[in-house]
């Protein structure tokens, strides 16, 4: 059964029910309609650099196997053996030949081929193996290394999908053409909450900073002036995509506000040349961002992460640290210490977040808590070109991408995906 959402979500209006975070048939129907049909993210392209190098992940709730094959073509198949639905891998990542199936052996090529099947001679004359290989998913593919796919073979481009929002994250991925690389590792985490929280938060909200991160903004202001100085004077632009994107942050020509060697390495010159002015004194250094629907990255840590779903009222967080090829090794070390420390598991920042999701998905249980909306309204009707930034925009401190967010969920949830026809 589908349940329309359209009195749960008033993206016009600025009103958003928290059923929508609670309740079990809205969580299988997001699987359904608003993470099967997306573009969701992988990985990044630094994963594999040889043939049969792999990485599993998760496509909503879904176990896939991303990998690189024969020829080189990252591919991605879903988790699940043909069999009797086993995973066929169940390391993290690694390099192999085959995928083959720990329950009764059956093993499958990079080509997601089945190869192999014990006591084959067991099965009836019509069994082809050609008929038995992994569920592959139909379209992947690629922005400036981060890798994404989608489970529906009629969905728009991947550029297509990003729009205006690429001209945004080109300001953390393209900063001299070097690339960016992965260092250290995915690390992953699980939080109490409803994965809507974490994305809309990275999507719109610069509001909680000042306040939920005053004593980590006291210790890593250079003048121990704390936030005052640092943040809460700052004006930025909050940009909201039509596709449900967003991404906000503070501008400043400076380019800067917290002490980081990779500041004293950048060359802003040489930056401002190829990303223009407006890009790098806004949405290249501090800002936070979401790739609807639940793929966020902080541009100044190079954090990127995915909110995987885990249930109505849990998530797993899965987050990389991206640098540019070019750095040097010191620079890259310390970007990666700075990551960890700020929006590691265990970061000053990341912590902050965490709670105040869990705090709100702790009680929004209640029959009278679950029914009393919440208020996305900050900056209703301010979105505008500014001829500056591209796409509509408004001002930092506003709930505009957070609407974004909220109506292109709401046109999803109440859309037949591509396998309903035209129900
Ligand atoms: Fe995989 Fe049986 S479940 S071989």
């Amino acid at each position: 059964s589908t349940i329309d959402t359209s009195g749960l979500v008033d993206a016009d209006g600025g009103l958003v029910d928290r059923a929508i975070f609670t309740d079990h048939q809205i969580y299988q129907q997001e699987l359904r309609r608003v993470f099967a049909p997306s573009w969701l993210f992988l990985a990044h392209t630094d994963q594999f650099r040889r043939p049969g190098d792999f990485f599993g992940t998760y496509m909503g709730e879904d176990p896939v196997i991303v990998t690189m094959d024969r020829n080189r073509k990252i591919r991605a198949y879903l988790n699940s053996c043909r069999h009797r639905g086993a995973r066929v891998c169940r390391a993290d990542a690694g390099t192999t030949r085959n995928f083959t199936c720990t329950y009764h052996g059956w093993s499958y090529g990079l080509d997601g081929g089945l190869v192999s099947v014990p006591n084959k001679a067991g099965y009836p004359d019509g069994f082809d193996t050609a008929d038995w290989g992994l569920v592959e998913v139909p379209l992947i593919d690629s922005h400036r290394g981060l890798i994404f796919g989608t489970w529906n073979p009629q969905a728009p481009s991947l550029s297509e999908a990003l729009g205006t929002m690429a001209w945004y994250m080109d300001a953390m991925l393209d900063h001299d053409g070097s690339g960016t690389e992965v260092v250290g590792g995915v690390h992953k985490w699980v939080l109490d909450g409803n994965w809507k929280l974490a994305a809309e938060q990275f999507a719109t909200d610069w509001y909680h900073v000042n306040m939920s991160h005053a004593s980590a903004l006291m210790l890593l202001s250079p003048e121990g002036k704390g936030p005052r100085d640092e943040i809460v004077h700052r004006s930025g632009r909050q940009y909201a995509d039509p596709n449900g994107h967003g991404a906000g942050f503070p501008v400043h020509p400076r380019n800067r506000f917290d002490a980081q060697p990779v500041h004293q390495w950048f060359d802003y010159d040489a930056a401002r040349a190829r990303l223009g002015d407006a890009r790098v004194e806004g949405p290249l250094t501090n800002g936070h961002a979401t790739v609807f629907p639940n793929f966020s990255y902080l541009p100044v840590n190079g954090s990127v992460r995915v909110w995987h779903p885990k249930g109505p009222d849990r998530m797993e967080v899965w987050a990389w640290t991206l640098v540019d090829r070019s750095m040097p090794d010191d620079v890259k070390e310390a970007q990666r210490l700075y990551n960890l420390r700020t929006f590691g598991p265990s970061g000053v920042f990341e912590q902050d977040d965490g709670e105040n999701w869990s705090e709100v998905q702790a009680i929004s249980r209640g029959f009278v808590t679950n029914s009393v909306p919440l208020n996305y309204q900050m900056g209703l009707g301010s979105e505008r070109e500014d001829g500056r930034y591209p796409g509509l925009t408004s001002e930092l401190y506003s709930d505009s991408a957070g609407r974004a967010f909220y109506r292109r969920w709401q046109r999803l949830m109440n859309t037949p995906a591509w396998y309903e026809g035209d129900v």
